[in-house]
């Protein structure tokens, strides 16, 4: 499996603490909130890892965090409920996914979710899980993410989730 291509001049690296991660801004509060104050915290505490998109001047262009997490049986839609276990489940979570607003419209947005999808596969390979799941921040981005089969988990309209099977085609087709 290959991984996604950025343009030219983009590298994808962990984030460290000399990444400028300061002057991130995507134009929503809480997801740069994230990157410039918690996401490295929780990295060197190991509860989640933040990739950054660099850009050819070490800045950074757009980022994306992943984490283990767990859903409750009862919180999933029945059809993907009924084969499996009735207790607290397995799922990777996309924590936050942004794109600085000088980088916005060049489609980094949708490679940074693409390459997220492929490291979420690549760990299912050996840590399994039922679904991807995310929180998103406003209409726009559930439409962003929906474009991408994801879909609204009953009862919470905010919170999205792409289940493993789906995934796995997905990353079969390219
Ligand atoms: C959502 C976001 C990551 C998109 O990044 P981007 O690099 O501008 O997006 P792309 O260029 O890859 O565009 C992908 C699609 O998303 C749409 N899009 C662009 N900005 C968007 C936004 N703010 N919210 C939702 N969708 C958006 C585009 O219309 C495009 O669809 P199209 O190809 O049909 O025109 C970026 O706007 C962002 O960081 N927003 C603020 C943070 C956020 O909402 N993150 C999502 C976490 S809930």
């Amino acid at each position: 499996m290959i991984g996604v291509v950025f343009p030219d001049g983009y590298r994808l690296a962990n984030l460290q603490k000399s990444h400028p991660r300061k002057r991130f801004d995507c134009g929503q509060e809480q997801v740069n909130h994230w990157l410039r104050t918690q996401a490295l915290q929780h990295q060197e505490k190991r509860l989640s890892v933040t990739r950054v998109l660099l850009d050819s001047q070490n800045r950074i262009a757009g980022f994306y965090t992943l984490a283990t997490g767990q859903v409750d049986f009862s919180d999933l839609p029945a059809e993907l409920a009924k084969p499996l276990p009735r207790r607290a489940l397995p799922v990777a979570v996309l924590v936050w996914l942004g794109v600085d607003q000088a980088y916005q419209g060049q489609k980094l947005g949708e490679r940074l979710l693409a390459q997220a999808l492929r490291d979420c596969y690549l760990a299912g390979q050996t840590f399994a899980f039922i679904a991807v799941i995310l929180d998103c921040v406003d209409d726009r981005a559930k439409a962003f993410y929906e474009k991408w089969n994801f879909s609204t988990l009953p009862g919470h309209p905010y919170k999205l989730f792409l289940n493993s099977q789906t995934l796995a085609t997905m990353i079969a087709s390219g």
